[in-house]
C-alpha cells in the first residue's frame, strides 16, 4: 500500500473510532457522564471513600454501638438525626472538618460526657476541600429530607422513602447509583439532563412508574436496548399502588424537580 493510501486508510479508522468510543466503552460514558450527577451524589461517593459509612453505618443508616456515649449508637446520617445534633449547616460543617462543632466543644456537660464515649467523631479538615464538604452535606441534608417540602407533596415524600424508592434514585432523587450495563453507567436521578431526556411530560412520567418504562424510548433501537440490557430495571408499580399514591409520588417528583433541591 502506498503511504498516502495507509495514511487516509488510519484517518479513516481513527475517526471511526473516535466517534463511537463514546458508545462503545463504558468506562468512556462513565467518565464522561460522572459531571452530570449531583451534588448529592456526590456527597455519597465521598463520604463512602472517607469511610463515613464504617461508623455511621451502610449508606448512613446508623446502628453500629458505641459503648459509653448516651444513645448507645453512633448517630446515623439519615431520616431527620441531624437536626438533633445541630442548629444549622455551618454547624453540619463544624462537624465534618472539625470532629466536633464549637458550641458542644464549648459545652462543659456534653464535651465531658462526649469524651468518655468509645468512638469518636474524626475532624476530616485535612483530608476535604471545602467543596468536598459541602458536597457532603448536600448529601446529609437530603438524606434528613432537609429543607422541609411543601405542605402538598409531603404525603408523595413519605411514600417514597416507605417504598424506597430513594434506594435506587438517591437521596431526594439525587442519583447516581451504579447500574451495570446502563447507558450512562448509573440509575437517573429526579433532577437536571437526566430527568429531562426520560421524562417530556406528564404522561411519560406516570409511564415509568406504572408500567417501568416509556413508549418513546421503545421506539428508539439505542434506547430500547439500554434499556433491555441494563442489570437493574425500574419496576412496574401499577398493581402496587392506588391512582392517588402515584399521583402523589409524580407531585413531588415533579416538586424536587422544580426546586432543584436535590442537585
Ligand atoms: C470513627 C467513627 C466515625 C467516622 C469514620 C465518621 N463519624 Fe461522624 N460521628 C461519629 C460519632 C461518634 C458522632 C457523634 C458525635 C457526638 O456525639 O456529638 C458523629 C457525628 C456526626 C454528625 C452529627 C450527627 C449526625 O449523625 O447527624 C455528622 C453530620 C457526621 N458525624 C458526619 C460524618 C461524615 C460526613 C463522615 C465522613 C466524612 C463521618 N461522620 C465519619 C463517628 C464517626
Ligand atoms: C430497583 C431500582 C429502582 C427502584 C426501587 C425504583 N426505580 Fe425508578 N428507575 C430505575 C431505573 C433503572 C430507571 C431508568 C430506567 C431506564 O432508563 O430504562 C428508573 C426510572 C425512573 C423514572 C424516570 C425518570 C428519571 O429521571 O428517573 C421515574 C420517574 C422513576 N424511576 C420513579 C420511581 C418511583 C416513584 C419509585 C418508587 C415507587 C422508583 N422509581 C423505584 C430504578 C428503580
Amino acid at each position: 500500500m502506498r503511504r498516502k493510501q495507509r495514511i487516509l486508510l488510519y484517518s479513516i479508522l481513527s475517526i471511526f473510532i473516535i466517534e463511537n468510543a463514546f458508545i462503545l466503552f463504558p468506562y468512556v460514558r462513565a467518565f464522561i457522564f460522572q459531571y452530570e450527577t449531583s451534588r448529592v451524589e456526590r456527597g455519597l461517593r465521598l463520604a463512602e471513600k472517607m469511610g463515613c459509612f464504617s461508623c455511621h453505618g451502610p449508606r448512613g443508616t446508623g446502628g453500629m454501638p458505641n459503648p459509653g456515649s448516651k444513645d448507645g449508637e453512633v448517630p446515623s446520617l439519615d431520616g431527620g438525626t441531624i437536626m438533633m445534633y445541630v442548629k444549622n449547616d455551618e454547624e453540619i460543617v463544624e462537624y465534618i472538618r472539625d470532629g466536633l462543632p464549637k458550641r458542644k466543644r464549648q459545652d462543659e456537660e456534653y464535651y465531658g460526657r462526649y469524651q468518655q464515649q468509645a468512638i469518636k467523631m474524626p475532624a476530616y479538615g485535612s483530608f476535604l476541600s471545602e467543596k468536598e464538604i459541602d458536597y457532603l452535606v448536600s448529601f446529609i441534608k437530603a438524606s434528613n429530607s432537609m429543607p422541609e417540602v411543601d405542605r402538598e407533596v409531603e404525603e408523595g415524600e413519605n411514600l417514597v422513602l416507605r417504598w424506597g424508592c430513594t434506594n435506587c434514585h438517591g437521596p431526594r432523587g439525587g442519583g447516581g447509583m451504579k447500574n451495570p450495563g446502563s447507558f450512562k453507567g448509573y440509575i437517573p436521578g429526579w433532577g437536571g439532563n437526566d430527568f429531562r431526556e426520560l421524562v417530556e411530560d406528564e404522561r411519560e412520567l406516570y409511564s415509568w412508574i406504572k408500567e417501568g418504562r416509556i413508549e418513546r424510548f421503545e421506539k428508539n433501537p439505542l434506547a430500547s436496548f439500554f434499556m433491555r440490557r441494563q442489570a437493574i430495571k425500574m419496576p412496574a408499580f401499577k398493581n402496587f399502588f392506588t391512582e392517588e399514591e402515584i399521583q402523589a409520588m409524580g407531585k413531588y417528583i415533579l416538586w424536587l424537580n422544580r426546586s432543584g433541591v436535590s442537585r
